[in-house]
């Protein structure tokens, strides 16, 4: 993706350094800022306090984080803390326990003086994955978008919630990257991002398609329901956290809402994820666990005061009592479809199994 017309990741590493480099997403969209990490502690406050976010981002993280770790000590009592510390961070993107699982089953049979190396390795490998199928995701989504616009018109307009962008993996996104590969074919596409409360992803999803050049409107989340009611939205796209075995699947808070309002209105639904956010273990939504986020997201307003200067307003009292769940799930009776790198399905467990028969047999 595009950053002031410069093909640009959102993580870079220095393997000889033994270092990463991450943006500070709790900085944007105001101010696009590079942090080293260099720490084990470093890479696990990054996921933590979300200055990397996004379920595949989180997982390219952890995995980095686990081969900065092991270049102080690669034995198996700080292979294993490690790993454990950096499975702590965020319990609902599956893909941070997927990149740590693949890497600790690589590292694990080796002798510790050959494990930092190969960590490298494999976390460069994690990450090329995820660019590749981040790029598949988008062709086989611009094939859906071609059907709609072939059947509403030539404009389209598409709805997006959180940020499932360029930002929330190492390139391409899930659920923008087919609106980017619309775009780049010179379809006419528009985006409506919704806000996002309380962390507003939707002004980093805002940014991110100013950066490329995409034509978008930003809403507020309750005005979702009656743009689709006036005919104005013609497809929703969405991200995962974790997509359970049969279907259903945990995005950020108010998906679910966005999914209700679209089937009213015989929007289609869609889900773009890659193989690491399928969690074929967990058998259905009831079982993703849910992290609740600390109460001052909800309490504190942040953004820029009169002078630019960046600041935050309390919109509730501290001592109110909030709750702060940071996903929801979608029942897969919801979603009209799920698409990932290897092609689109239907939100089932015949479907996802149709997609990746190897996950039948464990
Ligand atoms: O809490 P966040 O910002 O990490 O949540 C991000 C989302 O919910 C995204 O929609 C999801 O991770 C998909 S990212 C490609």
């Amino acid at each position: 993706m595009n950053i002031d017309g410069i093909p640009t990741r959102t993580l870079r590493a220095h393997p000889e350094r033994r270092v990463i480099d991450i943006i500070d997403q709790t900085r944007l969209p105001h101010a696009l800022h590079w942090v080293r990490v260099s720490t084990l502690d470093e890479a696990a406050h990054a996921i933590r306090a979300m200055q990397v976010r996004g379920a595949p981002l989180i997982g390219v993280t952890a995995a980095y984080g686990l081969a900065i770790a092991l270049a102080t000590d690669a034995s198996n009592v700080h292979l294993q803390a490690a790993a454990a510390l950096l499975r702590s961070t965020r319990p609902t993107a599956v893909n941070l326990h997927w990149a740590l699982a693949r890497m600790e089953s690589v590292l694990d049979p080796l002798p510790a003086e050959q494990r930092c190396a190969a960590a490298w390795l494999e976390a460069a490998a994690i990450a090329e994955e995820d660019v590749a199928q981040n790029a598949a995701i988008g062709q086989h989504g611009l094939s859906l978008f071609r059907q709609i616009s072939h059947r509403h018109g030539p404009a389209l307009n598409i709805m997006t919630h959180c940020n499932a962008g360029w930002l929330a993996t190492v390139d391409w996104g899930t659920a923008l990257s087919p609106v980017y590969a619309a775009h780049d074919a010179g379809l006419s596409v528009h985006v409506w991002v919704s806000e996002t409360r309380p962390r507003n992803q939707g002004l980093l999803t805002a940014w991110e398609l100013a950066q490329h050049g995409v034509p978008h409107t930003v809403i507020a989340d309750n005005a979702a329901g009656i743009l689709m009611r006036e005919g104005k939205v013609d497809a929703v796209i969405v991200g995962a956290d974790r997509i359970a075995a049969n279907g259903d699947v945990a995005n950020k808070v108010g998906t679910y809402l966005k999914a209700l309002a679209g089937g009213d209105n015989g929007i289609p639904f869609y889900v773009a994820a890659p193989r690491s956010t399928l969690d074929f273990a967990c058998p259905d939504g009831e079982n993703i666990p849910i992290e609740e986020r600390d109460g001052d997201e909800f309490r504190l307003v942040h953004g820029l005061d009169a002078r630019g200067v960046p600041s935050a307003l309390h919109q509730l009292p501290a001592k109110e009592a909030v709750t702060n769940p940071a996903f929801d799930v979608t029942p897969a009776r919801l979603v009209t479809a799920i698409i990932t790198e290897r092609g689109v399905c239907p939100a089932s467990s015949e479907g996802l199994l149709g997609l990746y028969p190897e996950a039948a047999h464990g």
